[in-house]
């Protein structure tokens, strides 16, 4: 059987366009950006081409967008670069924000730099509107909030637009982890008030280590990683030519084509979804299966010897996915996310994550392989 792969959260397949872009780039475009001459010129002309195409796409101008490694210097940058320039002395975030973000946070931390505010979620994982607004209103220190807005594990979002509007009424900044759901979903920074948000392109069927940050122009900040003057003097480094030139290519795709690729993801999650309802009894879903990101359905298996192995026994039937359940052995460093939600610690959590190029006969065969898998009166 050919290999299944349901777990395009954690990385996505190169589109084939994107390879295309990518070696015609490595065979042509090898001059370096910063030479004046015309192998550099020609190099300089298509990083910037990229540009306007990421900030064509998010309604950002040109100069508000910077090429990265990836999202987690991205999100590094944006907390990081807040504290250090702009005067933010108080953080509010959420414990349940990708690894870069709570590490940077407890960076900041450790070094007294920040003083860190844990707005209060509810069971499926969205922040408590409410409190949100009376920590704004709590505090005369400088402030910003950095809510991602798809959670990676259970696929949870918030309001972009609300939440940039709330924090703006209160005088905060406001960075958003928007590496799951840049190319999945709209996002005009022209009109959502944003300070700062971060992008990947292998979430997007783009190349690794490259990403890009959004960088409001009302917040001047200083270089991240200090060297020659790249990117506008804001990133030093040789630019990632190949990288940058295959993310906009992507990115140019997953906007062409969003609304045809959320149909096909959209369709394959329902279908995944009811296939297990109809299949299995006992089970639940993590997050918010029914307004949550489109292309992720996170499951909570009952508890029995064979859950434990799941993920495992999915991989030796040819179907990759993802764990990511609560803390409940030392052996396993468990989920931070679920741990947080207070998802059941002796539940299994497999995230399926989809793509366009998914199909219902696939689910048909994981489902199948989930039958053979699990013990009859277990989930079943
Ligand atoms: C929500 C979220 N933020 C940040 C990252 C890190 O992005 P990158 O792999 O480009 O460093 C990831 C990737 O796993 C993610 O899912």
């Amino acid at each position: 059987m050919k290999r299944i792969y349901f777990d395009n959260a954690a990385t996505t397949p190169l589109a084939d366009e994107v390879i295309e872009t990518m070696a015609r780039a490595m065979q042509v475009t090898f001059g370096n950006p910063s030479s004046i001459y015309a192998e550099g010129r020609a190099a300089r002309a298509a990083i910037e081409q990229a540009r306007k195409e990421v900030a064509h796409h998010l309604g950002a101008s040109i100069g508000e967008i910077f090429f990265t490694s990836g999202g987690t210097e991205s999100n590094n940058m944006a907390l990081k670069c807040a504290v250090r320039d702009l005067g933010v002395q108080r953080i509010i975030s959420s414990p349940i924000e990708h690894h870069c973000v709570l590490h940077s946070l407890d960076s900041l931390e450790r070094l007294g730099q920040v003083e860190r505010v844990a707005v209060r979620l509810d069971a499926q994982g969205h922040p408590d509107r409410a409190h949100l607004e009376e920590l704004l209103k709590s505090s005369d220190k400088k402030t910003m909030v950095s809510l991602m807005h798809s959670n990676n594990e259970v696929g949870a979002m918030i309001d972009l637009q609300e939440t940039g509007e709330l924090c703006k009424e209160n005088g905060a900044l406001f960075h958003s982890d928007t590496v799951q759901t840049i190319g999945y979903y709209p996002i005009d920074v022209s009109k959502t008030p944003i300070s700062f948000l971060s992008g990947s392109a292998h979430k997007f069927y783009g190349p690794k280590g490259v990403g890009f940050i959004y960088i409001n122009s009302d917040n001047i900040i200083k270089p991240y990683v200090d060297g020659g003057a790249q990117e506008r003097n804001m990133r030093g480094g040789t630019e990632n030519i190949y990288g940058i030139l295959g993310l906009a290519k992507a990115l140019s795709l997953a906007y062409d084509n969003l609304e045809e690729r959320r149909r096909k993801v959209t369709d394959v999650r329902n279908y995944m979804k009811a296939q297990l309802e109809a299949n299995f009894d006992n089970l639940q879903f993590n997050g918010d299966p029914e307004n949550g990101h489109y292309k992720l359905l996170s499951v909570a298996f009952p508890p029995s010897d064979k859950a434990d192995l799941l993920l495992l026994s999915l991989d030796i039937a040819g179907v990759s996915v993802s764990g990511g359940s609560a803390c409940s052995s030392g052996a396993d460093a468990g989920s931070h996310v679920i741990e947080a939600l207070k998802g059941a610690p002796d539940r299994k959590t497999i995230r399926f994550s989809f793509s366009h190029n998914n199909t219902r006969e696939e689910v048909d065969q994981v489902v199948a392989k989930l039958k053979e898998i699990l013990p009859v009166g277990v989930g079943a």
